[in-house]
């Protein structure tokens, strides 16, 4: 059957990911064929250097894509089927004090967990809305894939202030958690695994995981995980682990796994279970915003502008993310009704059963031209509805305070996480947060 070819925006063409989903994209034309590509910022200077290299990528490999950069938002979301949406609000320079503010006060600097991912939620609030209402003023039919971060605020966000948008929330940390599950338990590919999960995005646990034949994954997995996490496994496959901070986090799941051994668990887990321990081995002058800057920014900028000098990527070190694999397969299965079963952050609306519908979970879903459907997972236990029912509610006073423009509610959300000790403690951190973010947050009251 012949596939009808598709328009894709990616919304954050600067973005450090951007150039690796473009060779996904050309290395999936059979499956996901293109008939155009563009790419908008608002950062024309950041976005033309990927820019100028992924037009070198495409004339090179596909030809037959039209590609462009702009940042005129009319040009880029008109005649578009799909946004693929990776914009970081700030930058990495905001992001490293959403990192370093709270390690002063002994409390977890992270991106999407504790004050940092709240910090970090006021900010992409504004600016992933503003790409919904481009995407509904210029192409009204399209779908928005968004995988900016904090994505769990982001959701809860979007589900309240554009209750009908075609927006679904997304994350890659299933998908590089199972690529190493995958070579645990002695399996080609991540995507053999069928499995039953549940929880927000950065905080959800496994329940079930078999092969496509029905075998049952997890008392293999088990005896791995309680020995060694998820590490000593996928070493070279999982391009993660190529970095320190992540062999930590894929190390310490075993000891989050230990909490609850009937479940298997999300390494981000390890930032509310184990805060102390993260604290203690951070270093607050080095995190992991300056990890990235010094690693990936520099080396994907780098080969971006070595392929725009030589006008060649033909021996280019960029390759096919994972992170954009996943992509690919949801739009093809909402472009050509695949039925995929996909793990996508969606209303809750009974798939946990035991939770409130308008709760914003992390569930495998059905994908297909029809959108998501979310499958069932029953009734959760004590000590995970606990936890969730808790971070569920840290987030809806983040955007609380974003909508009312609240102090009291932003330091009510603060208070609740797991990983803040005291309302003092808190009320610190919220007030140099104030002072970092200036203009990024609503001035609050
Ligand atoms: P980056 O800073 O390198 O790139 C982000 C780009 O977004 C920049 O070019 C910036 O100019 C642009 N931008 C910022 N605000 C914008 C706005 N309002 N409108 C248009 N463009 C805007 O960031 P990165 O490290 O490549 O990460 C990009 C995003 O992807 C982040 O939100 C990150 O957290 C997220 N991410 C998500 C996943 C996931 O699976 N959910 C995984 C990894 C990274
Ligand atoms: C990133 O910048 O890659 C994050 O989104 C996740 C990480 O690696 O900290």
């Amino acid at each position: 059957m012949k596939l009808e070819k598709q328009s894709v925006v990616i919304a954050g063409g600067g973005s450090t990911y951007t150039a690796g989903i473009v060779m996904m994209l050309i290395e999936n034309q059979e499956k996901f064929p293109l008939r155009q590509l563009k790419f908008y910022d608002n950062d024309e200077e950041r976005q033309s250097i990927v820019a100028k290299a992924c037009e070198v990528i495409v004339k090179e490999r596909a030809p037959e894509i039209d590609f462009l950069a702009t940042t005129d938002p009319k040009e880029a979301f008109t005649d578009v089927d799909f946004v693929m949406a990776h914009i970081r609000v700030g930058g990495l320079s905001m992001r490293e004090k959403d990192e370093k503010i709270p390690l002063k006060y002994g409390v977890v600097g992270q991106e999407t967990c504790g004050p940092g991912g709240m910090a970090y939620g006021m900010r992409s609030i504004p600016g992933v809305v503003e790409l919904i209402d481009y995407m509904e003023t210029y192409s009204p039919n399209a779908w928005m894939l968004n995988y900016s971060n904090p994505a769990e605020i982001v959701a809860e966000a979007t589900r309240r202030m554009r209750p009908n948008a075609k927006i679904i929330n997304i994350c890659d940390m299933p998908v590089a958690i199972k690529k190493s599950i995958a070579e645990i338990v002695g399996l080609e590919n991540e995507s053999d695994i069928v499995d039953r999960y549940y929880g927000l995005n950065h905080f959800g646990w496994w329940t079930e995981m078999t092969d496509k034949q029905g075998n049952d994954l997890m008392p293999k997995l088990k005896e791995h995980l309680v020995n060694y996490g998820y590490a000593a496994a996928g070493g070279e496959e999982n391009p993660l682990l190529e970095e320190s901070s992540w062999m930590d986090t894929f190390q310490k799941a075993k000891d989050v796994y230990a909490v609850d051994p009937t479940t298997v668990p999300n390494t981000y887990l390890k930032y509310y279970l184990y805060p102390d321990y993260v604290v203690a081995y951070a270093d607050p002058n080095y995190t992991r915003a300056n990890e990235v800057m010094d690693n990936r920014e520099k080396n994907v900028f780098a080969e971006c502008e070595r392929i725009a000098a030589a006008q060649t990527a033909e021996d280019t070190t960029i390759e096919a993310g994972e992170h954009a694999e996943f992509i690919v397969q949801l739009a093809g299965a909402l472009a050509y009704n695949t039925y995929e079963r996909m793990l996508l952050i969606v209303k809750n609306e009974g798939a946990i059963a035991n939770l409130d519908d308008d709760a914003m979970v992390e569930v495998p879903c059905l994908v297909s031209k029809r959108g998501y459907e979310p499958l069932s997972m029953g009734k959760i236990p004590h000590f995970q509805k606990g936890m969730i029912e808790q971070q569920v509610a840290v987030e809806k006073l983040v955007v609380d305070a974003f909508e009312e423009h609240s102090y009291q509610k932003l330091w009510q959300a603060m208070t609740l996480s797991k990983t803040v000790p005291s309302a003092s403690v808190a009320k610190q951190i919220l007030d140099e947060m104030i002072e970092a973010n200036g203009e990024w947050w609503p001035k609050l009251t």
